[in-house]
């Protein structure tokens, strides 16, 4: 069941409900946060929906566009500004994945608050970054997009479910630099390492996202956080080990519970003795205009050390946000590092080259496909394209690297539409514009169309690439009668526009 059904069907609680349910955190307040009461009604309150713009696909101010055109007011975050793509704030009950922008993959849906850790990693292009806990995937692909969309991420997560929305959400977004990969966190293979930056945004009670799902609030407490805990400890120690001597590690909850927070970093920087040091969360400079508030250093009759106010807090009623934990660590220097990783071999068959010579021509794309990717054959079903400098580990074996861009094991073999979508905003040839909205929708919807002798005169019966509006939608096949046949998937990444 998603969070909206959960809320369509479970009784909202009321501020009464989360005061008690919330109860053990009001020692916190006069101490590290203020104002009880705005926090109890913040929480009781729907929370706004915010999108991202994908920065190489289209910028912040045409999508606030495309959205004044359907009537949507979008306000930009201003303490997000220098997350690559823009943040938009939507009205609650906004549905993105309804809206054909969002099936061409021009913006993500991510809440507000969930979008700081990758902001706080200081990546830069080159880095080897992995994402310890990376499914749904939204901070992925905003650390993929950070380094431009080029080198090496690897996405890991514990829930093969999830991997698959993680994989959805990157196939939609063109995301070409990221290598996902199936562990348990707390045991990841040190053959992978070492990593320049390492993301662990750790399973958590979730309490920082009770305005999306007010059932929680029959399922939070210490027992809960304490269950929690251990393995968010096991998580962290082991980004301490892949992380390379002077990388840094950003640990994460969308909690309040200090159990799973605070006493999780002192424990692990205990263990360290020195050999990792919690860093100042560089707020003015990354974030301005965020409200944030220090860690908490005393809880329940244990004293944590000083240091520990580094760590970031964000209380809903501070920026009308879910509530949110960050602690950005860095490793000593002259700590003990893993030797560099065993490269993943390439994997290519005798006809793959023709494969992708055969899409340039078809498409008339201005450089071969090989230029610019590192093609891989994954599965007998067809090619991946990844950034071409990407070099995943040999271990773990990743699920996927890159977008699964070309359909070989079927006649005649077909471009995807994550494939149309990557490469078909500079193709020259067998490309149909659908300008029209209603055009545009039936597309979406697996619809065959008619389409103008106008709008098909550039155009062979065959495969072509459907755009809209010069953005690319997806694959259609026109047919000898005229027919445009759709070949939208019936899946696409939580995309509903088509019905
Ligand atoms: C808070 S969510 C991550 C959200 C994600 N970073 C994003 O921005 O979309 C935590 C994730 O950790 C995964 N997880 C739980 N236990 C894990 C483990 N032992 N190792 C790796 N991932 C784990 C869950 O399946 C879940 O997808």
């Amino acid at each position: 069941m998603s969070a909206d059904d959960r809320q369509r069907r479970e009784p909202a609680a009321s501020p009464a409900e989360l005061a008690a349910a919330l109860a053990r955190y009001r020692p916190l307040f006069g101490d590290v946060v203020d104002d009880w009461d705005g926090f109890i009604d913040a929480l009781a309150r729907p929370l706004a929906t915010c999108i991202w713009s994908h920065p190489g696909r289209i910028d912040g101010a045409r999508l606030a566009g495309l959205l004044e055109e359907q009537g949507v007011p979008a306000a930009p975050v201003p303490w997000l500004a220098s997350t690559p793509g823009t943040a938009l704030l939507l009205p609650p009950a906004f549905k993105p994945g309804q809206h054909w922008w969002y099936c061409a993959g021009l913006a993500h849906a991510q809440e507000a608050v969930s979008q700081l850790p990758p902001l706080l990693m200081d990546l830069a292009p080159g880095q080897r970054v992995l994402d310890l806990c990376a499914a749904p995937g939204g901070k992925t692909a905003q650390i993929a997009l950070a380094l431009g969309n080029r080198g090496t991420v690897l996405a890991n997560d514990f829930a093969p479910e999830r991997i698959a929305a993680l994989q959805g959400n990157l196939d939609r977004l063109g995301v070409v630099n990221v290598s996902t990969t199936w562990a348990d966190g707390g045991n990841y293979p040190a053959a992978a390492g070492p990593f320049d930056r390492i993301l662990v945004d750790a399973p958590c009670s979730s309490e920082g996202t009770l305005r999306r799902n007010l059932s929680l609030v029959r399922k939070i407490g210490p027992e809960r956080s304490q269950r929690m805990a251990s393995r968010q400890r096991a998580l962290l120690r082991k980004a301490v080990q892949l992380c390379r001597p002077g990388g840094r590690i950003v640990y994460s909850t969308c909690t309040f519970a200090p159990e799973e927070n605070e006493l999780v970093v002192a424990d692990i920087l205990a263990e360290q003795d020195g050999r990792l040091r919690l860093m100042p969360a560089p707020v003015s400079s990354r974030l301005p205009g965020l409200v944030s508030g220090p860690g908490v250093t005393r809880w329940q009759g244990r004293t944590l050390p000083e240091e520990l106010a580094h760590c970031l807090r964000v209380w809903p009623h501070a920026n009308d946000t879910g509530g949110f934990f960050i602690a950005v660590l860095e490793k000593g220097a002259d700590a003990r590092g893993l030797p560099q990783p065993e490269a993943l071999a390439l994997r290519l068959e005798p006809d793959d080259a023709a494969w992708c010579t055969g899409v340039a021509e078809h498409y008339g794309l201005p450089e071969p496909v090989e230029a610019a990717y590192r093609i891989q054959r994954q599965s007998r079903r067809g090619l991946h394209l990844a950034a071409a400098d990407h070099a995943p580990p040999a271990a773990p074996a990743p699920q996927g690297s890159g977008v699964f861009f070309h359909r070989t094991n079927v006649r005649p073999p077909k471009l995807t539409t994550a494939g149309a979508q990557l490469l078909g905003a500079t193709a020259t040839r067998q490309v149909l514009d659908l300008d029209a909205p209603a055009e545009r929708d039936a597309h979406l919807r697996r619809e065959t169309l008619t389409p103008t002798p106008a709008q098909r005169a550039a155009c062979h019966p065959g495969q072509v690439i459907v755009r809209h509006r010069g953005w690319p939608l997806g694959v259609a096949v026109l047919h000898r009668s005229g027919d445009l046949e759709s070949l939208f998937p019936r899946k696409w990444s939580g995309c509903t526009a088509g019905g």
